[in-house]
């Protein structure tokens, strides 16, 4: 998931391969330590999901809104442990099938709903949201600061963020795809009107990626699923020390 601009077109098939790989699923769910079916699309291990439950702060019947949901595992299982009502949002079709399949397995009847929508237009009222989550995406909005502001609008008076990302290890970096150094957390969330920032390395989350990389690559299966994953895999392992994994966590004044 690093380099040329990808559209939706492009998420829909990479998900309708996911959906046709178990070897995928579990490759991840091994590495990432992640409870089993959860439809997970990507590489945050599962103590990160404790993390974010944690800094969510979520209250029962409480609105989680999960932006760039992608087949919706995260935001899901944070609902499932809070007793949040969850919205999700992706610009793929196939995504939010597929986290809409989940979701009826994993949460009661009426508690989550998935909607079309981008990272910088989701459709969604303003000031409705307890807390709002995005996993790795946020990189993908164009521009990234509209998407933080998008998220502001979001959420409530007093409501929470928790975002992952990456960014450089050094600015300089040539070998730092052009949509991590676009993401400027620490500058833009202020600008966006959120209080209360603090952007910190997860060290921990970057080794467990480490490992869902080079078990990736040493994996057997030859799906499309599979060897996107290898792909990735290969790339991320030849520029790992370039770049950090990051938690963003702010607060709507
Ligand atoms: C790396 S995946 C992460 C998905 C999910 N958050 C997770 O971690 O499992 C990135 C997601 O961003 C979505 N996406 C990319 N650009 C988008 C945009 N402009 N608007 C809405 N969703 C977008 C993709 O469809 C994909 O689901």
């Amino acid at each position: 998931m690093t380099s040329a601009k990808r559209g939706a077109a492009y998420f829909d098939q990479w998900y309708a391969d996911m959906a046709a790989s178990p070897v995928r699923d579990a490759i991840i769910a091994r590495a990432l330590r992640l409870p089993p079916g959860l439809h997970l699309t990507g590489v945050l291990p599962g103590p990160a999901v404790t993390t974010l439950t944690e800094e969510l702060g979520l209250s029962e019947g409480g609105l989680l809104l999960d932006i760039a949901c992608g087949r919706g595992g995260y935001g899901i299982e944070v609902a499932h442990r809070t007793g949040s009502r969850l919205i999700g949002v992706d610009f793929s079709a196939e995504a939010l099938r597929q986290a809409t399949s989940l979701s009826t397995r994993r949460l009661p009847t009426g508690r989550a709903e998935f909607r079309l929508g981008t990272l910088v237009a989701t459709g969604l009222p303003a000031a409705a949201a307890d807390g709002l989550m995005c996993v790795d995406a946020v990189q993908f909005a164009e521009p990234p600061p509209a998407a933080l502001i998008e998220f502001r609008r979001l959420l409530r008076s007093g409501g929470r963020l928790a975002l992952t990302c990456w960014e450089a290890a050094d600015p300089a970096d040539r070998r730092v795809p052009a949509r991590i150094q676009a993401v400027d957390l620490r500058r833009d969330l202020p600008r966006a009107g959120f209080v209360d920032v603090r952007v910190r390395e997860q060290r921990d989350w970057r080794e467990a990626e480490r490992t869902l990389w080079q078990e990736a690559v040493a994996a057997d299966g030859t799906d499309p699923a599979v060897r996107s994953l290898q792909e990735e895999g290969r790339r991320s392992l030849d520029t790992f020390d370039s770049l950090r994994r990051v938690l963003a966590t702010a607060t709507a004044p």
